[in-house]
Protein backbone atom coordinates (compact mmCIF):
# COMPACT_ATOMS: atom_id res chain seq x y z
CA UNK A 1 0.00 0.00 0.00
CA UNK A 2 1.39 3.43 -0.95
CA UNK A 3 0.65 6.91 1.41
CA UNK A 4 -1.34 8.09 -1.70
CA UNK A 5 -4.36 5.15 -0.61
CA UNK A 6 -4.55 6.31 3.10
CA UNK A 7 -7.95 7.85 3.52
CA UNK A 8 -7.14 11.88 4.97
CA UNK A 9 -6.91 13.11 7.10
CA UNK A 10 -4.05 10.88 8.75
CA UNK A 11 -1.65 11.00 10.93
CA UNK A 12 1.60 9.16 9.93
CA UNK A 13 4.97 8.47 11.53
CA UNK A 14 8.05 7.23 9.25
CA UNK A 15 9.72 4.72 11.13
CA UNK A 16 13.06 5.04 9.50
CA UNK A 17 13.29 8.09 11.30
CA UNK A 18 11.37 7.19 14.19
CA UNK A 19 14.19 4.46 14.87
CA UNK A 20 16.83 6.71 13.78
CA UNK A 21 15.53 9.43 16.05
CA UNK A 22 15.31 6.51 19.06
CA UNK A 23 18.57 5.65 18.62
CA UNK A 24 20.57 9.20 18.56
CA UNK A 25 19.18 9.67 21.60
CA UNK A 26 20.22 6.49 23.30
CA UNK A 27 23.66 6.59 21.94
CA UNK A 28 23.77 10.66 23.08
CA UNK A 29 22.57 9.15 26.85
CA UNK A 30 25.24 6.66 26.60
CA UNK A 31 28.14 8.81 25.65
CA UNK A 32 27.80 10.09 28.88
CA UNK A 33 26.63 6.52 30.95
CA UNK A 34 23.37 8.77 31.79
CA UNK A 35 20.06 6.67 32.29
CA UNK A 36 17.30 6.94 29.14
CA UNK A 37 13.94 6.78 30.56
CA UNK A 38 11.50 8.38 27.62
CA UNK A 39 8.21 9.78 28.60
CA UNK A 40 5.96 7.81 26.66
CA UNK A 41 3.24 10.64 26.36
CA UNK A 42 4.58 11.62 22.90
CA UNK A 43 3.46 8.00 21.45
CA UNK A 44 1.40 6.25 24.05
CA UNK A 45 2.38 3.52 22.13
CA UNK A 46 3.68 -0.25 23.49
CA UNK A 47 5.13 -1.18 20.10
CA UNK A 48 7.40 2.35 20.64
CA UNK A 49 8.20 1.80 23.96
CA UNK A 50 9.65 -1.68 23.15
CA UNK A 51 11.94 0.06 20.33
CA UNK A 52 13.04 2.24 23.09
CA UNK A 53 13.49 -0.73 25.79
CA UNK A 54 15.38 -2.45 22.74
CA UNK A 55 17.78 0.27 22.11
CA UNK A 56 18.77 0.83 26.18
CA UNK A 57 16.29 2.67 27.74
CA UNK A 58 16.07 1.38 31.17
CA UNK A 59 12.16 1.95 31.15
CA UNK A 60 9.37 4.50 30.84
CA UNK A 61 7.40 7.63 32.30
CA UNK A 62 3.63 8.06 31.70
CA UNK A 63 2.28 11.58 33.35
CA UNK A 64 -1.18 9.17 34.18
CA UNK A 65 -1.89 5.93 35.74
CA UNK A 66 -4.11 5.18 32.99
CA UNK A 67 -1.39 5.33 30.60
CA UNK A 68 0.67 3.72 32.86
CA UNK A 69 -1.53 0.42 33.30
CA UNK A 70 -1.45 -0.17 29.32
CA UNK A 71 2.18 0.10 29.07
CA UNK A 72 1.77 -2.09 32.28
CA UNK A 73 -0.42 -5.01 30.47
CA UNK A 74 1.97 -4.74 27.34
CA UNK A 75 4.69 -5.82 29.47
CA UNK A 76 6.87 -2.78 29.96
CA UNK A 77 8.20 -3.30 33.62
CA UNK A 78 9.90 -0.01 34.81
CA UNK A 79 7.30 2.64 35.01
CA UNK A 80 7.81 6.50 36.76
CA UNK A 81 5.15 9.04 36.62
CA UNK A 82 7.03 12.31 37.18
CA UNK A 83 3.47 13.59 37.79
CA UNK A 84 2.23 14.58 41.48
CA UNK A 85 -0.45 11.49 42.11
CA UNK A 86 -3.13 11.82 44.62
CA UNK A 87 -3.44 9.57 47.61
CA UNK A 88 -7.08 9.06 45.98
CA UNK A 89 -5.78 6.71 43.20
CA UNK A 90 -4.12 4.74 46.54
CA UNK A 91 -5.80 1.11 45.23
CA UNK A 92 -4.63 1.94 41.57
CA UNK A 93 -1.04 2.56 42.38
CA UNK A 94 -0.55 -0.35 45.01
CA UNK A 95 -2.28 -2.25 42.48
CA UNK A 96 0.25 -1.06 39.90
CA UNK A 97 3.51 -1.36 42.19
CA UNK A 98 2.63 -5.09 42.30
CA UNK A 99 2.53 -5.46 38.50
CA UNK A 100 6.21 -3.09 37.72
CA UNK A 101 8.84 -1.64 38.88
CA UNK A 102 6.61 1.75 39.93
CA UNK A 103 8.34 4.88 40.99
CA UNK A 104 6.29 8.36 40.95
CA UNK A 105 6.93 12.15 42.16
CA UNK A 106 6.21 14.10 45.56
CA UNK A 107 6.36 18.11 45.67
CA UNK A 108 4.64 18.64 48.97
CA UNK A 109 5.59 16.85 52.71
CA UNK A 110 1.75 16.24 53.80
CA UNK A 111 0.71 14.36 50.99
CA UNK A 112 4.39 12.46 50.76
CA UNK A 113 3.67 11.43 54.73
CA UNK A 114 -0.23 10.05 53.54
CA UNK A 115 1.60 7.99 50.75
CA UNK A 116 4.06 6.61 53.75
CA UNK A 117 1.27 5.85 55.68
CA UNK A 118 -0.76 4.35 53.47
CA UNK A 119 2.41 1.75 52.36
CA UNK A 120 3.40 0.97 55.89
CA UNK A 121 -0.20 0.05 56.44
CA UNK A 122 -0.13 -2.43 53.43
CA UNK A 123 3.05 -3.60 54.21
CA UNK A 124 4.73 -1.92 51.39
CA UNK A 125 7.45 1.01 50.10
CA UNK A 126 6.58 3.15 47.41
CA UNK A 127 9.63 4.44 45.09
CA UNK A 128 9.51 8.25 44.82
CA UNK A 129 11.24 11.39 44.45
CA UNK A 130 11.04 14.59 45.13
CA UNK A 131 9.70 17.02 42.55
CA UNK A 132 12.02 20.54 42.33
CA UNK A 133 11.34 23.18 40.39
CA UNK A 134 13.59 24.57 38.41
CA UNK A 135 11.97 27.37 36.87
CA UNK A 136 9.07 26.28 34.99
CA UNK A 137 6.96 26.95 38.18
CA UNK A 138 4.31 23.93 37.96
CA UNK A 139 5.05 21.84 40.11
CA UNK A 140 7.84 21.44 42.41
CA UNK A 141 9.13 22.33 45.81
CA UNK A 142 11.44 26.16 45.60
CA UNK A 143 14.65 25.04 45.54
CA UNK A 144 15.53 28.37 47.17
CA UNK A 145 13.64 28.09 50.09
CA UNK A 146 14.79 28.51 53.25
CA UNK A 147 13.47 24.65 53.74
CA UNK A 148 13.95 22.85 50.63
CA UNK A 149 16.99 21.28 52.45
CA UNK A 150 14.41 20.13 55.04
CA UNK A 151 11.99 18.74 53.22
CA UNK A 152 14.12 16.50 51.01
CA UNK A 153 15.74 15.45 54.48
CA UNK A 154 11.86 15.02 55.96
CA UNK A 155 10.51 13.02 52.99
CA UNK A 156 13.57 11.25 52.56
CA UNK A 157 12.83 9.69 56.36
CA UNK A 158 9.74 8.72 55.75
CA UNK A 159 9.36 4.88 57.04
CA UNK A 160 7.05 3.91 53.75
CA UNK A 161 8.74 5.51 50.99
CA UNK A 162 11.89 4.36 49.69
CA UNK A 163 13.91 7.96 48.43
CA UNK A 164 15.79 7.81 45.22
CA UNK A 165 16.26 11.08 44.70
CA UNK A 166 15.31 14.49 43.38
CA UNK A 167 13.60 15.08 39.58
CA UNK A 168 12.54 18.18 37.34
CA UNK A 169 11.67 19.21 33.81
CA UNK A 170 12.63 22.46 32.39
CA UNK A 171 9.79 22.90 30.45
CA UNK A 172 9.89 26.92 30.56
CA UNK A 173 13.18 25.65 27.77
CA UNK A 174 10.19 25.69 25.01
CA UNK A 175 10.41 29.34 26.03
CA UNK A 176 13.83 29.82 25.18
CA UNK A 177 14.82 32.04 22.75
CA UNK A 178 18.31 31.43 21.66
CA UNK A 179 20.09 28.38 21.63
CA UNK A 180 22.38 30.42 24.12
CA UNK A 181 19.45 30.62 26.63
CA UNK A 182 18.64 27.18 26.17
CA UNK A 183 22.08 26.13 27.01
CA UNK A 184 21.53 28.49 30.62
CA UNK A 185 18.26 26.78 31.54
CA UNK A 186 19.79 22.84 30.87
CA UNK A 187 23.14 24.17 32.99
CA UNK A 188 20.94 25.27 35.86
CA UNK A 189 18.85 23.19 35.99
CA UNK A 190 21.48 20.37 36.36
CA UNK A 191 23.16 22.98 39.33
CA UNK A 192 20.44 23.46 41.05
CA UNK A 193 19.47 19.32 41.49
CA UNK A 194 23.33 19.34 42.67
CA UNK A 195 23.03 22.04 45.04
CA UNK A 196 20.19 20.69 46.44
CA UNK A 197 21.17 17.17 46.97
CA UNK A 198 24.62 18.47 48.07
CA UNK A 199 22.63 21.00 50.72
CA UNK A 200 20.37 18.26 51.83
CA UNK A 201 23.16 16.21 52.62
CA UNK A 202 20.62 13.01 52.13
CA UNK A 203 21.95 10.13 49.64
CA UNK A 204 20.27 11.12 46.09
CA UNK A 205 20.76 7.82 43.61
CA UNK A 206 19.14 9.37 41.16
CA UNK A 207 19.04 13.36 39.52
CA UNK A 208 16.49 12.75 36.98
CA UNK A 209 15.70 16.13 34.53
CA UNK A 210 13.83 15.63 31.34
CA UNK A 211 12.79 17.48 28.37
CA UNK A 212 13.38 17.67 24.17
CA UNK A 213 14.95 20.93 23.86
CA UNK A 214 17.37 21.13 26.78
CA UNK A 215 18.27 17.34 26.28
CA UNK A 216 21.14 18.09 23.81
CA UNK A 217 22.58 19.81 26.60
CA UNK A 218 21.58 18.17 29.78
CA UNK A 219 23.54 15.30 28.94
CA UNK A 220 26.83 17.39 29.02
CA UNK A 221 26.07 18.04 32.72
CA UNK A 222 27.97 16.60 35.54
CA UNK A 223 26.23 14.70 38.39
CA UNK A 224 22.95 13.80 36.39
CA UNK A 225 22.00 10.70 35.91
CA UNK A 226 18.85 9.78 34.12
CA UNK A 227 17.45 12.36 31.30
CA UNK A 228 13.49 11.75 30.04
CA UNK A 229 13.24 13.19 26.97
CA UNK A 230 9.53 12.59 25.04
CA UNK A 231 9.15 14.94 22.01
CA UNK A 232 11.92 13.75 20.66
CA UNK A 233 10.82 10.32 19.06
CA UNK A 234 8.71 12.18 16.69
CA UNK A 235 9.68 15.90 16.77
CA UNK A 236 7.62 18.76 15.47
CA UNK A 237 8.12 21.96 14.45
CA UNK A 238 8.24 23.24 17.73
CA UNK A 239 11.46 21.48 18.10
CA UNK A 240 12.91 22.18 15.13
CA UNK A 241 12.10 26.06 15.95
CA UNK A 242 13.71 25.66 19.35
CA UNK A 243 17.10 23.31 17.41
CA UNK A 244 16.70 20.00 18.90
CA UNK A 245 15.94 18.91 15.21
CA UNK A 246 15.83 19.10 11.81
CA UNK A 247 13.20 18.85 9.09
CA UNK A 248 14.15 15.74 8.43
CA UNK A 249 14.83 14.45 11.78
CA UNK A 250 10.51 15.16 12.12
CA UNK A 251 8.68 11.21 11.39
CA UNK A 252 5.01 12.48 12.83
CA UNK A 253 3.24 13.96 10.09
CA UNK A 254 -0.61 14.97 8.71
CA UNK A 255 -1.47 13.88 5.41
CA UNK A 256 -4.41 16.02 4.48
CA UNK A 257 -6.04 16.07 1.48
CA UNK A 258 -7.26 19.57 -0.51
CA UNK A 259 -10.95 19.96 0.14
CA UNK A 260 -11.59 23.16 -1.32
CA UNK A 261 -9.87 26.24 -3.38
CA UNK A 262 -12.20 28.87 -3.52
CA UNK A 263 -9.79 31.74 -4.18
CA UNK A 264 -6.25 31.78 -6.15
CA UNK A 265 -4.64 32.43 -2.39
CA UNK A 266 -6.45 30.30 -0.85
CA UNK A 267 -6.57 26.22 -0.11
CA UNK A 268 -8.75 24.34 2.63
CA UNK A 269 -7.39 21.46 3.86
CA UNK A 270 -9.32 18.96 5.61
CA UNK A 271 -7.49 18.47 8.37
CA UNK A 272 -8.21 21.01 11.06
CA UNK A 273 -8.34 21.37 14.94
CA UNK A 274 -9.49 17.52 15.20
CA UNK A 275 -5.99 16.62 13.46
CA UNK A 276 -3.70 19.48 14.10
CA UNK A 277 -4.53 20.65 17.45
CA UNK A 278 -4.83 24.45 18.02
CA UNK A 279 -1.14 24.77 19.96
CA UNK A 280 0.88 27.16 18.47
CA UNK A 281 4.50 26.77 18.21
CA UNK A 282 7.53 28.15 19.73
CA UNK A 283 11.12 28.76 19.04
CA UNK A 284 13.88 30.67 17.50
CA UNK A 285 11.93 31.08 14.43
CA UNK A 286 9.19 32.57 13.03
CA UNK A 287 5.98 29.90 13.93
CA UNK A 288 3.52 31.56 12.64
CA UNK A 289 0.65 29.31 11.49
CA UNK A 290 -1.05 25.88 12.54
CA UNK A 291 2.17 23.95 11.01
CA UNK A 292 4.38 23.47 8.22
CA UNK A 293 2.87 22.03 4.99
CA UNK A 294 6.00 20.42 3.56
CA UNK A 295 6.80 21.47 0.07
CA UNK A 296 5.01 17.92 -1.36
CA UNK A 297 3.87 14.85 -0.24
CA UNK A 298 7.76 13.15 -0.63
CA UNK A 299 9.79 16.72 0.80
CA UNK A 300 11.29 16.95 4.31
CA UNK A 301 11.23 21.18 3.72
CA UNK A 302 8.22 23.12 4.25
CA UNK A 303 6.89 25.34 1.03
CA UNK A 304 7.25 28.51 2.89
CA UNK A 305 5.21 30.72 0.72
CA UNK A 306 2.13 28.35 2.32
CA UNK A 307 0.73 29.33 5.76
CA UNK A 308 -1.99 27.21 7.98
CA UNK A 309 -3.43 30.50 9.19
CA UNK A 310 -6.34 29.70 10.89
CA UNK A 311 -8.53 26.11 11.95
CA UNK A 312 -11.88 24.88 12.16
CA UNK A 313 -12.46 21.91 13.70
CA UNK A 314 -12.55 19.83 10.25
CA UNK A 315 -11.28 22.74 7.87
CA UNK A 316 -7.46 24.10 7.60
CA UNK A 317 -7.29 27.35 5.93
CA UNK A 318 -4.40 27.68 3.87
CA UNK A 319 -3.25 30.94 2.57
CA UNK A 320 -0.75 30.87 -0.52
CA UNK A 321 1.59 33.98 0.37
CA UNK A 322 3.21 34.07 -2.89
CA UNK A 323 3.50 32.41 -6.68
CA UNK A 324 1.53 29.20 -7.43
CA UNK A 325 1.21 26.18 -6.40
CA UNK A 326 0.44 22.78 -7.28
CA UNK A 327 -2.21 21.90 -4.61
CA UNK A 328 -5.27 22.08 -6.49
CA UNK A 329 -8.63 20.53 -5.20
CA UNK A 330 -7.99 16.25 -4.15
CA UNK A 331 -4.37 17.26 -4.18
CA UNK A 332 -2.57 15.56 -1.10
CA UNK A 333 -0.71 18.09 1.27
CA UNK A 334 1.87 16.60 4.18
CA UNK A 335 1.99 18.94 7.35
CA UNK A 336 4.78 18.56 10.04
CA UNK A 337 2.31 19.46 13.15
CA UNK A 338 3.30 22.42 16.08
CA UNK A 339 3.39 19.81 19.00
CA UNK A 340 3.18 16.30 17.71
CA UNK A 341 2.32 14.56 21.00
CA UNK A 342 -1.09 16.06 20.97
CA UNK A 343 -1.79 15.36 17.73
CA UNK A 344 -0.92 11.37 18.27
CA UNK A 345 -3.48 11.30 21.47
CA UNK A 346 -6.22 12.49 18.74
CA UNK A 347 -6.23 9.60 16.57
CA UNK A 348 -6.90 5.75 17.80
CA UNK A 349 -4.41 4.62 15.27
CA UNK A 350 -1.60 6.20 12.96
CA UNK A 351 0.19 4.67 9.96
CA UNK A 352 3.63 3.78 10.42
CA UNK A 353 5.14 4.15 6.80
CA UNK A 354 9.06 3.89 5.49
CA UNK A 355 8.99 6.64 2.87
CA UNK A 356 6.22 6.36 0.44
CA UNK A 357 5.61 3.02 1.49
CA UNK A 358 2.66 1.75 4.16
CA UNK A 359 4.35 -0.48 7.05
CA UNK A 360 1.24 -1.21 9.14
CA UNK A 361 -1.51 0.52 11.10
CA UNK A 362 -0.53 1.18 14.72
CA UNK A 363 -2.97 1.58 17.22
CA UNK A 364 -2.20 4.50 20.18
CA UNK A 365 -3.07 2.06 22.42
CA UNK A 366 -2.42 4.70 25.72
CA UNK A 367 -4.45 7.78 23.52
CA UNK A 368 -7.22 9.45 25.33
CA UNK A 369 -6.07 7.73 29.23
CA UNK A 370 -6.01 11.04 31.56
CA UNK A 371 -7.78 9.17 34.80
C1 LIG B 1 7.71 15.79 33.92
C2 LIG B 1 8.07 15.66 32.49
N1 LIG B 1 9.20 14.99 32.15
C3 LIG B 1 9.58 14.86 30.86
C4 LIG B 1 8.82 15.40 29.84
C5 LIG B 1 9.28 15.24 28.41
O1 LIG B 1 9.55 16.47 27.82
P1 LIG B 1 9.47 16.71 26.25
O2 LIG B 1 8.04 16.68 25.86
O3 LIG B 1 10.07 18.08 26.06
O4 LIG B 1 10.25 15.66 25.60
C6 LIG B 1 7.65 16.09 30.16
C7 LIG B 1 6.84 16.68 29.11
O5 LIG B 1 5.81 17.25 29.30
C8 LIG B 1 7.26 16.23 31.51
O6 LIG B 1 6.15 16.87 31.87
Amino acid sequence: MHITDIPTPAVLVDTNRLTRNLSAMQAAANARGLRLRPHAKTHKSPHVARLQIERGAVGICCAKLGEAEVFADAGIKDIRLPYPLNPVNADRVFALAERVALSFIVDDPAVAFEWSGLAETRGRKLDVLIKVDVGFHRCGIDPCAPDAPGTVRAIAAMPGLRFRGLLSHAGHGYGAVTEKDMEAIATREAQTLRDLAAASGTRCDELSVGATPTARFSVRQDGITEIRPGNYAYFDRTQVALGAATWDDCALTVLARVVSRPARDRIILDSGSKTLTNDGARGFLNTDGYGAVLRDVHAAEPDTSLLIERLSEEHATVRVLSGETTLVTGALARVVPNHSCVVSNLVDHLWLVAGDTVVERMPVAARGRIT
